[in-house]
């Protein structure tokens, strides 16, 4: 890299970190461009999985990537960050650095210190990691103990589940590790990260393409989260959550906000005022966008395109709204899975008699995972409380939609007893 770096935060702020860090990347890249990095994700070794030839390679995250990292951490003042994947310590120089500035900003903040977790299973990697740190914070060489910083070393999955990191206080991750250690390692985060926690996941674009990050993808998904692929060298995926409500919140009051000269009311109704704002339109987009996401995973992609191809000037409002409130308010909601939803929507819709509601969610139903059987028990219970002709109805719907469902895909297992 040339010496753009020197337009960098990460610079402006601490130049002998930025000149450290700028020749710790190079040294990657020289490795890497001997053939033996990461950045050859498609090759032989990652295919067959076999990553012995990393054992003494740095394989540091880019430059790039890492600053584009350090001015988010920097900005969402993240103070407690995990990372998955230490090697040489060259982005944990980042994290340190990102968690100390905003421990200094926060003044004595109170509640759990300020920290960085790093995880690395080859040994000489963690002496190597703790001396950039040192160099880093400018502690006498030698030291061993980096304050603000945790080193877990050995086998990722142990040490996070050992770690016990306190519920809801992860501001941030970094996965940068073999592709099928990050969803493990997720899962065993997930009770520590903070609603607003964003992760970061290195390769995203390639893990994506040649499968590796499928489940992962998957399960984010299933748990509310988006991830933005940024298109950096092999990708870089950062994946945040949005409570919608929450945004509805804020920007319908910003909205009053800025018509509160003229209407006195303003600031305090949720209904916008006739002039809708860039934020209101923004706001929308988003709940759109990922509305139209959720609907097509869980009802497919040849229902919505069907839906929207048959809506005429005078339906397409309504398909919107759908789109926007339903899928993307509700639906999008990461307090409740996709499977419990619809089992929901089920006995609702047949309870209210929309036959042809009920079926679309049926489809919606077992791409969720609900089982036939499944179905049907939601069914029979709803003729228990509502009554045989509510339970009828539904049946008759019901059965339409699975057997066309069967025609085209192939059931879900029966869930586990476990
Ligand atoms: C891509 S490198 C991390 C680079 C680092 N983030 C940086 O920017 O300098 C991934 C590291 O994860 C380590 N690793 C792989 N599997 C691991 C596991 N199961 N437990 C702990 N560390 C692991 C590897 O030894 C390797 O050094």
């Amino acid at each position: 890299m040339s010496d753009l770096y020197k337009s960098t935060i990460l610079y402006r702020e601490h130049p002998e970190a930025a000149q450290l860090v700028t020749h710790l990347h190079a040294l990657s890249e020289q490795q890497d461009a001997q053939g033996t990095g990461i950045s050859s994700l498609n090759n032989q070794n990652v295919q067959a999985r076999d990553f012995s030839v990393y054992k003494d390679k740095m394989v540091a995250l880019e430059q790039d990537k890492s600053e584009l990292i350090y001015a988010v951490l920097r900005n969402k003042k993240a103070r407690r960050i995990f990372e998955a994947g230490t090697s040489y310590g060259v982005s944990t120089i980042y994290f340190l650095l990102a968690s100390q500035a905003a421990d200094a900003a926060a003044g004595k903040p109170g509640g759990l210190p300020a920290m960085v977790w790093g995880t690395e299973k080859e040994e000489h990697k963690v002496d190597a990691a703790i001396g950039n740190l040192a160099q880093a914070m400018k502690l006498p060489k030698g030291t061993n103990d980096i304050p603000g910083f945790t080193m877990l070393k050995g086998d990722i999955l142990e040490l996070t589940e050992r770690a016990n990191i306190e519920a809801d206080s992860l501001d941030a991750v970094l996965f940068d590790i073999w592709a099928e250690m990050a969803l493990p390692t997720f899962k065993l985060l997930e009770p520590s990260l903070k609603q607003d926690a964003v992760i970061f996941i290195d390769n995203w674009l390639t893990g994506i393409e040649i499968g590796t990050y499928a489940k992962l993808r998957e399960y984010l998904e299933s748990k509310g989260w988006y991830v933005a692929a940024m298109p950096f060298k092999n990708g870089l995926g950062m994946a945040t959550r949005h409570d919608p409500a929450l945004t509805t919140n804020v920007t319908i009051v910003a909205s009053g906000i800025m018509s509160s000269s003229n209407h006195p009311s303003a600031g305090t109704s949720s209904t916008p005022s006739s002039g809708r704002t860039a934020e209101w339109d923004e706001l929308h987009k988003v709940l759109h966008s990922t509305g139209d996401s959720i609907r097509r995973q869980v009802v497919g992609e040849e229902y919505v395109n069907r839906s929207l191809a048959n809506a005429s000037s005078f339906t397409m409002p309504m398909q919107q709204l759908a789109t926007e409130y339903a899928w993307g308010g509700i639906w999008s909601r990461p307090g409740l899975a996709r499977r419990d939803r619809s089992i929901l929507n089920l006995g609702m819709l047949a309870a209210l008699g929309k036959s042809t509601e009920l079926a679309t969610h049926v489809r919606g139903a077992l791409n969720n995972g609900v089982t036939e059987t499944e179905i049907q028990e939601c069914l029979l219970q709803v003729a228990t409380y509502v009554g045989m002709p509510a339970g009828m109805e539904a049946f008759r719907a019901a059965d339409k939609a699975v057997q066309e469902w069967k025609s085209t895909n192939t059931a879900p297992e029966p869930p586990s007893k476990h």
